[in-house]
């Protein structure tokens, strides 16, 4: 049997072979813009940094005001019990056994400063001092400095003694918006002033209590204020930190959204590019498959007539037999190239029906064996008994028979062909391994394409009409170089239950 004849012919199977369509919407996705959900991130980022700025500087605002209010209640409650002590301790007493009140004499202002000192013992008061309602001067102070002087009292003396209602106001050394780099603040940076009329209590119902003095009470909220800074500067760390998570989240998936984006991209391009193969080989197929099939039959008449000449030697001279022999040849050789192009061509539909790959196997080498003995090609075979598929025998027997003369043909002498199969996953795994130099790297992705040969007498057809059988089982075929060198090529074939 020649190696046409292995190959078989299959005009009268299923020659039926549909063109692919281009899938609808594939340009579409290369068009999808990401860089503007870049600029919604950097967006996002900003819009997150100023809200959380706002917010810091609302929060903040509210912890100061509060703060303030807080101290503001607390020296009006001093205040009016200042104003009461004064009042019952000293005020009364002085004018009871003295007559009148002169803070100048050291005996009153002793027991003034007795009195005072024991109702702001322990309170978190600087300063205390009170002014003559009639001179502006310094009548009392705590600390005794400016005692007796005017042009001390703060501006705002006049709008308390007029009005009768109590001031606060906020003075710092720094401008507010120095303080959150200058932390730790000095002690006194912030300090707390509050003003309020000093009156006597009244006797009688309808008399209006005269106004003795004007009591400044001075506060240091230095502590108080760098810890509501500290509360901003936390609100605004927290926040940036927060923001920068989110944006680095954000900048991760988009990232992540763009490589799978251009890998998609890239697939949908490389798949329309072999769909557009596809469509030009297939339609090209059809026209050399009709050509070819049209020569098949003149060559057949070529063939066997040079084979007849052939065998009547008594009628021809050595030249012309030779000449004969030529033609017999190569009318063989091209009658196998057009078979060849048209199995693939037309690929044939398998007739499936059980079979046990170990019988399609024997088959094979038994065709071989003359050419394995000659080559000095010693075979292994590690396959289990019981290896049944539905398929079609004859193509997987050209199929097997393809892929172990590629591998006698590599070694071009002495060596080993393996094959091993197992089942996997319902599947039958069958590896072909030679000892030869395996597919060169710089060609193995073109081995599959149609009419790629490194053999001079070669058609690039063998492993193409493999890979189009196996498919047409449901198969796949992968081609690898053993880990030891040699060309290895695994084919898998969907088991009985996945037929
Ligand atoms: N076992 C192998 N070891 C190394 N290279 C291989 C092997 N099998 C195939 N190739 C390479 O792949 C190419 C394509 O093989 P394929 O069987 O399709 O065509 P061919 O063998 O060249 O021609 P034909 O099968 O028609 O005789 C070969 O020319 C060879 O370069
Ligand atoms: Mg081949």
């Amino acid at each position: 049997m020649t190696e046409a004849q292995a190959n078989g012919q299959h005009d009268s199977q299923d020659r039926t072979r549909k063109p692919l369509e281009l899938p609808t919407g594939l340009a579409s996705t290369q068009d999808i813009p990401l860089s503007y959900a870049r600029t919604i991130s950097w967006f996002s980022l900003v819009l997150i940094l100023m809200c959380s700025l706002v917010l810091s500087f609302f929060v903040s605002n509210k912890a100061r005001e509060a703060l303030l209010t807080r101290q503001e209640r607390f020296a009006q409650v001093l205040v009016e019990n200042l104003n009461h002590q004064i009042f019952q301790r000293f005020a009364l007493p002085t004018l009871v056994a003295h007559g009148r009140i002169a803070l100048r004499q050291p005996a009153q202002f002793d027991r003034m400063d007795q009195v005072v000192k024991s109702v702001i013992h322990g309170l978190p008061v600087a300063r205390l001092r009170i002014y003559d309602p009639y001179t502006r001067a310094v009548a009392y102070a705590t600390d005794r400095e400016g005692l007796g002087k005017q042009g001390l009292a703060p501006a705002k003396l006049d709008a308390v003694l007029e009005s009768l209602s109590t001031s606060t106001t906020m003075v710092s050394t720094i401008p507010t918006w120095q303080a959150p780099f200058r932390i730790p603040l000095e002690k006194g940076t912030f300090v707390l002033q509050v003003l309020c009329p000093l009156r006597g209590e009244s006797i009688q119902p309808d008399v209006t209590p005269p106004v003795m003095g004007v009591l400044e009470l001075t506060q240091d909220i230095t502590g108080d204020y760098e810890q509501v800074m500290a509360i901003q500067g936390i609100i605004v760390l927290m926040c940036l930190m927060s923001s920068m998570v989110l944006f680095i989240l954000l900048h991760m998936l988009l990232r992540r959204a763009e490589r799978i984006l251009a890998e998609r991209m890239l697939k949908n391009r490389q798949l329309e590019n072999e769909i557009h193969s596809n469509e030009k080989l297939v339609s090209m197929g059809r026209v050399v498959a009709s050509i070819a099939h049209e020569i098949r039959n003149p060559l057949g008449i070529i063939q066997s007539s040079a084979e007849l000449l052939k065998s009547r030697p008594d009628r021809n001279d050595a030249a012309s037999s030779r000449i004969l022999a030529a033609v017999y040849d190569e009318a063989l050789r091209l009658s196998r190239t057009v078979n060849d192009f048209l199995d693939y061509a037309r690929p044939v539909k398998p007739n499936k029906i059980p079979i046990d790959l170990n019988m399609v196997l024997d088959q094979a080498f038994a065709f071989m064996e003359v050419e394995t003995q000659k080559q000095h090609v010693t075979v292994e075979r590690d396959t289990p008994p019981d290896l049944v598929i539905p398929g079609d025998k004859d193509l997987l027997y050209r199929a097997f028979y393809n892929i172990l003369v590629n591998g006698l043909q590599a070694m071009n002498g002495e060596g080993k062909m393996k094959v091993t199969a197992r089942r996997e996953n319902g599947n039958v795994v069958l590896e072909f391994l030679d000892s030869g130099p395996g597919f060169d790297p710089k060609t193995v992705n073109s081995i599959l394409d149609p009419f790629f040969t490194t053999k001079e007498a070669g058609t690039g057809l063998g492993l193409p009409i493999v890979q189009s059988i196996v498919i047409s089982h449901g198969g796949r075929m992968e081609l690898a170089n053993g880990e030891t060198g040699g060309a290895l090529v695994r084919v898998m074939l969907p088991g009985e239950g996945n037929d």
